[in-house]
């Protein structure tokens, strides 16, 4: 059975990449904070060591899909952000996944996937500085190594960046109901994206063996952006 790793796999987007993944047929390890914090350095080298351990048993190489997805900072003033909280991020959206890529081994012609965020490219929001900050850093280093390290394995490295989605971390962003109303309004769609639509994507492209979409920022965002590029 081909096996996908999908962290923060428990909820909102990349649950729905998790059930999309597992309606054609992968296995798939979908986790929560419980099994894998990407903030905390000794939960990755935990989670890390019993996948490879467990692929080592089953006498597999590796896994064929890796989604690295997490939970967003909250929303938060420049001046008001702890030295504390800028660790945390960083190593929760960036250093987290620097060592995910790095450890968990993916095999020839698999996929990797990132979730990050439509503020990668458009920094518009100013209490989202932390998420900005460190997914365009990722962002930087996904590429490099969709490039340098990947591409010769046939591996296709696709970085989602969504706009608004209905999720809770959406409603807690947000919070009362009629704000929540406002922004679809505001919004070219007059909605919010589903986590679904992601995962119906995610499945399409696996199931299509898509494989030269790769290096690139999908803005998975109704229209919203303004950027062409
Ligand atoms: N929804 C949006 O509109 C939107 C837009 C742009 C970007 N994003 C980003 O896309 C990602 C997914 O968003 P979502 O809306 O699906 O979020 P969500 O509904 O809050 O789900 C987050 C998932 O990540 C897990 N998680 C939380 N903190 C974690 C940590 N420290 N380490 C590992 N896993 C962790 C959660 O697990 P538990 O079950 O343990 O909580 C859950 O499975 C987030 O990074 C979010 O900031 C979302």
């Amino acid at each position: 059975m081909k096996k996908a790793v999908v962290c923060g796999g428990s909820q909102g987007i990349g649950k729905a990449i998790a059930d999309s993944l597992g309606q054609i047929g992968y296995g798939v390890t979908a986790t929560s904070r419980k099994e894998l914090d990407t903030s905390d350095l000794e939960s990755i080298e935990n989670f890390v060591q019993k996948n490879n351990n467990d692929n080592n048993k089953e006498g597999e190489e590796g896994i064929d899909i890796l989604v690295l997805n997490t939970g967003g900072p909250p929303p938060k003033e420049f001046h008001e952000i702890t030295d504390q909280e800028w660790l945390k991020y960083h190593n929760q959206l960036f250093l987290g996944f620097c060592k995910l890529i790095k450890e968990i081994k993916v095999k020839d012609n698999g996929y990797i996937f990132v979730i990050s965020s439509g503020v990668i490219k458009e920094p518009t929001n100013p209490k989202l500085i932390m998420s900005s900050a460190y997914r365009a850093a990722f962002a930087e280093v996904f590429k490099i190594l969709s490039k340098d390290y990947f591409a010769s394995r046939n591996i296709s490295c696709i970085n989602i960046a969504p706009g608004p989605t209905d999720t809770q971390r959406m409603h807690q962003l947000v919070g009362d109901e009629k704000k929540l109303e406002q922004i679809r309004e505001s919004l070219p769609m007059k909605r919010f994206g589903t986590p679904k639509e992601i995962g119906d994507f995610v499945r399409g492209i696996v199931e299509n063996k898509i494989k030269y979409l790769s290096g690139v920022v999908i803005n998975f965002d109704g229209a919203s952006s303004n950027s062409v590029f």
